[in-house]
C-alpha cells in the first residue's frame, strides 16, 4: 500500500509552467512504508495550507466490475444538432442558427453540398486553439451576442463567445438526461455537485426534475451567464448554489465540513486557474479529485460522472482511475467516449459519429 504525494495546487518552485511531471517525480521524497490494509487511510499533514494538505487515499477492496467501450452517441436533443462535419469543420444547428466552428477530428469531407455550407448565420475564424482568442462572422446578418435555446426542457441562451464556444456543451446531453433520469426517479431530492459547470445547463437540468444542486465554477462570468440562464427560465426559486471557486478547493472543504452528495458531475478542463490563481492541471491533480470526490459521495449515491474533453489520452487512463478510486465501494465503471452523430439537414438522418470527449461513470450497479 502506498501513500501518493501528489497535492492540490501544489506550485512548482521552479522552471517554466509548462515542464514535465517527470522532472518533478525525481525529487519526490522516498515511498512510505506499507501499512496494513485498510478500507480508507487518509493522512493530512498537520499545518500545511488548506489546498495543498490533501494526500491521496491508499484504497482497498475489490476493484468495481467494468463495463467497456461504452459509446454513448447522440443524435441531439431540443434545439441542437450536428448537421454535418468534415475538412476540419463541424456544421451545427442551434435555434435558429446555422453555425459553422473548427473540428480537428472531422478528417473527412461534409458529406452535404457547398451551398448548404454556404447558406450559414455565423461562422468561427482565427485561432483554434481551446483558450484562443478569435472571431465570429455572421455572413447573412450582424446578429446578438445571444440567443435563446432549450434542452431537455431547460431555457437557456446560447452565446457567440471569444473562445469559439456558444455556451453549451451539448456532447453532454445523454449523461445530463442520464441524471434527470434518475433525479425524477428518485424519490428524494438528489443532491447534486457540477463541478466545472460553466453556463449551468446541467445544474438547471438537475434542479428542474427536483434536485438540490452546489454549481461550482472559477469564472464570474460563466456564473453570471448561469445566473442568467436561471432567469431565463423563471427557475429562481430552485435550490442551486451557485459558487465561484477553484473546484479542488471547494471539494476539500466539502469534505473536511462533511457534506454528501448523491451525484457529482466533474468535467474539467485540462488545464484552468481557480479565482485565486489556483492552477488545474487535469493530469497533475484528477486522481486526488476523484479521491475526494469519493469522500464526499454519500451511502445512497446514484453515480460520479467524469468526462474529459481536451486530453490526448486513452479512456483506459481515466476508466482505470476511476476503478482505483472506486475499490471496495462495489459498483460498476462504465468508461468510453461520448459521440455526437451528424443528423443531416432535418436532424433525423444518422451519418457519421464525431467523437468529442472521453467518459468514465461509477453507477452503484
Ligand atoms: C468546458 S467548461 C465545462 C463545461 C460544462 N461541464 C458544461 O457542460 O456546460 C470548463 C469550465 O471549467 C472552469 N474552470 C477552469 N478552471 C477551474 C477551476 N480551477 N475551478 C473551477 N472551475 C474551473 C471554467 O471557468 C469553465 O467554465
Amino acid at each position: 500500500m502506498k501513500q501518493k504525494e501528489r497535492k492540490a495546487g501544489q506550485k512548482k518552485t521552479s522552471g517554466p509552467s509548462g515542464e514535465s511531471r517527470r522532472d518533478n517525480r525525481a525529487s519526490r521524497p522516498p515511498k512510505p512504508v506499507a501499512r496494513p490494509a485498510a478500507a480508507r487511510e487518509t493522512v493530512r499533514e498537520a499545518a500545511a495550507p488548506a489546498a495543498v494538505e490533501r494526500l491521496l487515499t491508499a484504497r482497498s477492496g475489490e476493484r468495481p466490475a467494468e463495463r467497456v467501450p461504452v459509446i454513448l452517441d447522440s443524435l441531439g436533443a431540443g434545439d441542437f444538432h450536428l448537421i454535418d462535419s468534415g475538412d476540419g469543420q463541424k456544421l451545427e444547428q442551434y435555434g435558429p442558427y446555422r453555425i459553422i466552428r473548427p473540428e480537428a477530428q472531422a478528417l473527412w469531407q461534409p458529406s452535404l453540398p457547398s451551398h448548404v455550407w454556404e447558406k450559414v448565420d455565423a461562422v468561427f475564424t482565427g485561432d483554434t486553439d481551446e483558450e484562443g482568442t478569435g472571431r465570429w462572422r455572421f455572413p447573412k446578418a450582424a446578429l446578438g451576442e445571444t440567443w435563446p435555446l432549450n434542452l431537455l426542457g431547460v431555457d437557456f441562451l446560447g452565446r457567440f463567445t471569444s473562445f469559439r464556444h456558444v455556451g453549451v456543451f451539448p456532447e453532454q446531453i445523454v449523461h445530463w438526461s442520464w441524471m434527470k433520469d434518475h433525479v425524477e426517479r428518485a424519490g428524494r431530492p438528489l443532491k447534486v455537485l457540477n463541478l466545472f459547470g460553466y453556463t449551468g445547463v446541467a445544474s438547471l437540468v438537475a434542479a428542474a426534475a427536483g434536485a438540490e444542486v452546489t454549481h461550482v465554477d472559477a469564472s464570474k462570468k460563466a456564473i453570471g451567464w448561469a445566473r442568467e440562464n436561471q432567469a431565463l427560465g423563471r427557475m429562481e426559486k430552485l435550490p442551486i448554489r451557485w459558487i465561484c471557486e477553484d473546484a479542488m478547493k471547494f471539494i476539500l472543504r466539502e469534505e473536511r465540513r462533511g457534506s454528501q452528495y448523491d451525484i457529482i458531475l466533474t468535467d474539467p478542463p485540462k488545464f484552468g486557474r481557480g479565482p485565486n490563481g489556483e492552477v488545474w492541471h487535469l493530469f497533475e491533480h484528477l486522481p486526488l479529485m476523484l479521491d475526494v470526490c469519493r469522500e464526499i459521495l454519500s451511502p445512497q449515491a446514484v453515480g460520479l460522472v467524469l468526462t474529459a474533453y481536451s486530453i490526448r489520452a486513452s479512456f483506459y487512463s481515466i476508466h482505470e482511475l476511476m476503478r482505483e478510486t472506486m475499490r471496495g465501494a462495489g459498483g460498476v465503471v462504465e468508461s468510453g467516449e461520448l459521440v455526437i452523430r451528424e443528423a443531416g439537414l432535418d436532424g433525423k438522418t444518422p451519418g457519421r459519429a464525431l467523437s468529442t470527449s472521453l467518459f468514465s461513470r461509477w453507477v452503484p450497479k
